[in-house]
């Protein structure tokens, strides 16, 4: 084990800070988004900068980095879903994250089975246990990338997944996004009750 730390300083010479970030800030949720189009083209596309923006109103963020067709759909029509990735769906949570034409719909082309959202028009992915469906608050951007800020107003899950009226981590075996091209598979949980 080295005894000093290495320093390094994002833009210096050499150093890709996106490369320390991604392979840092770990593990990463992954946000399987779904938008449609002005045209009515769907797209499907994974995104790992991904979390909860706010409590009330209830909010989550995803970052687009550099300009993609998830964006530009989102801006264009203002709505979105976003499926949890979980275990099964490793293969095609990968699959459609390769670059298609803007006019291809990846759900289609990679035959991943959508179903209608509850009160947003871009679908949900039907195997996902679990989907938010969004409306965008504002997007922020931020150097080469833009923050999309989405309200959720509907929250679908697969009562399967519930234990005690609560998600289940065992049950939603969410997959999550690592450096590289590495992925975290579900994690092994603990329960620890936090102090008064
Ligand atoms: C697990 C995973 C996570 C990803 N996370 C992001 C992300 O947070 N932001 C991003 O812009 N691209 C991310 N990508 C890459 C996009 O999925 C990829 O660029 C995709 O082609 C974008 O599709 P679109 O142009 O249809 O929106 C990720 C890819 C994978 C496999």
């Amino acid at each position: 084990m080295a005894s000093e730390h290495l320093v390094l300083r994002p833009g210096e010479d050499g150093v890709n800070g996106y490369r320390w970030l991604t392979g840092l800030v770990v593990p990463r949720p992954i946000a399987w988004v779904s938008s449609i189009s002005a045209a009515g083209i769907g797209n499907l596309a994974p995104h790992s900068f991904f979390t909860v923006a706010s409590a009330r109103p209830p909010v989550v963020q995803f970052t687009s980095v550099g300009a993609k067709d998830t964006l530009s759909n989102v801006l264009a029509t203002r709505e979105f879903t976003i499926s949890v990735a979980s275990r099964p769906l490793l293969g095609a949570v990968n699959a459609s994250s390769a670059t298609y034409e803007a006019g291809v719909d990846e759900a289609r082309e990679l035959d991943i089975e959508m179903r209608p959202s509850v009160v947003v028009a871009p679908p949900r992915v039907a195997a996902s246990p679990a989907s938010l469906e969004c409306r965008l608050i504002r997007t922020v951007p931020v150097g080469d990338s833009t923050i999309v800020l989405g309200e959720v107003v509907a929250v679908t899950v697969d009562p399967d997944v519930l234990v005690d009226g609560r998600p289940s981590p065992e049950r939603l075996a969410p997959i999550s996004r690592l450096g590289g091209d590495e992925w975290g598979l579900p994690p092994e949980v603990i329960r620890v009750p936090r102090p008064d």
